[in-house]
């Protein structure tokens, strides 16, 4: 079974309409309601679609979040079972702040065919190389760099790797530099962070470091249709995080997962630029109109491209 390619078109609508609502308010130093506006907006649009959707990578559980709960079921209860991943607005502080890099994103898979992450950290790898045993999360930094660097027929010193500029990276970052690696920091938004090695435009190689587990879901979406590597190992900060994840049906707590296991089968994935950024521009409003550009990817019909859109507000 596959996703029919009819939908592609409806979830750019989606994350369009829903970066849209956000970017109105870009700049206002307010996370909170650019989220909302996002979320509002999503949660009404998916509602019109011909689906039984059920949210698996959300806003939070139903008591924290009343819209895109974890469980919650959208679509008109016709048409394909789906299970949906949602990140309203991927970078809260690029939106509150006006800074590039704010996204509208939505995964979608057939019916259990996509992992339930639970709200914590994972540890994180993606490269270009779509085989195994060139990068690894098992491996030290060193061995992945000579690894790739021999892959790519690239010296350590022509390689660049993104990180998420955080304290905790510090002994990767320590590494890299040893090993004369070009480092392309970011200051939040993994999701485009490890999406950057899927073209050689970006000049990014390698993405690695520690970040959100439902990004790195969303991610993996679209990195399996690029045929990019990818795998995620959660880090569990509590007791109540790993009751939480027991829960959600994961027993061993230190599992590396691979792409495979994290996305099988067919899937959609979209992300719509709110402000510009290194993977799409943002929203762009001229009078009645505004322009936006979405990067899609359909694995079945080999979709994986950035559509650019200018339609009546
Ligand atoms: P939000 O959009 O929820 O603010 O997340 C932004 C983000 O940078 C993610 O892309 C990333 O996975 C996570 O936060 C990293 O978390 P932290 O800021 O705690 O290091």
């Amino acid at each position: 079974m596959t996703i029919d390619k009819k939908f592609v078109e409806q979830f750019i609508n989606i994350t369009t309409k829903a970066a849209l609502a956000s970017f109105y308010l870009v700049g206002k130093k307010d996370k909170n309601s650019a989220d909302k506006a996002a979320v509002d907006s999503m949660r009404k649009q998916l509602n019109n679609i011909n689906m039984k959707g059920q949210i698996v990578i959300g806003e939070g559980e139903l008591d924290e979040a009343p819209m895109l709960f974890i469980g919650e079921k959208l679509g008109t209860n016709e048409g394909p079972e789906f299970d949906i991943a949602v990140d309203p607005l991927e970078g809260t502080n690029f939106a509150a702040n006006n800074l590039p890099g704010a996204l509208s994103v939505i995964a979608i898979a057939e019916k259990n065919k996509l992992f339930k992450a639970p709200e914590t950290y994972m540890e994180k790898i993606s490269s270009k190389a779509k085989e195994k045993n060139v990068v690894d999360l098992d491996y030290s930094i060193k061995k992945n760099i000579y690894n790739l660097s021999e892959y790519l027929d690239k010296k350590p010193e022509n390689l660049t790797a993104c990180i998420l500029d955080r304290p905790r990276h510090n002994k990767i970052i320590e590494e890299l530099k040893k090993l004369n690696v070009n480092i392309k920091f970011i200051s939040d938004g993994d999701v485009s962070g490890a999406l950057l090695v899927t073209e050689d435009k970006y000049n990014v190689d390698i993405f690695l470091g520690i970040g959100g587990g439902p990004e790195g879901v969303l991610a993996a979406t679209a990195l399996d249709a690029f045929e990019c590597s990818f795998q995620g190992r959660f880090l569990f900060e509590s007791e109540t995080e790993k009751k939480r994840a027991k829960q959600m049906g994961i027993n061993d707590l230190t599992k590396k997962y691979e792409l495979n296991e994290i996305v099988t089968g067919d899937s959609i994935f979209c992300a719509t630029g709110i402000t510009p950024g290194d993977l799409v521009s943002g929203i762009y409003i001229d009078g009645s109109e505004f322009t936006s550009e979405t990067l899609v990817t359909h694995k079945d019909s080999g979709i994986k491209k950035v559509i650019k859109l200018k339609q009546k507000i």
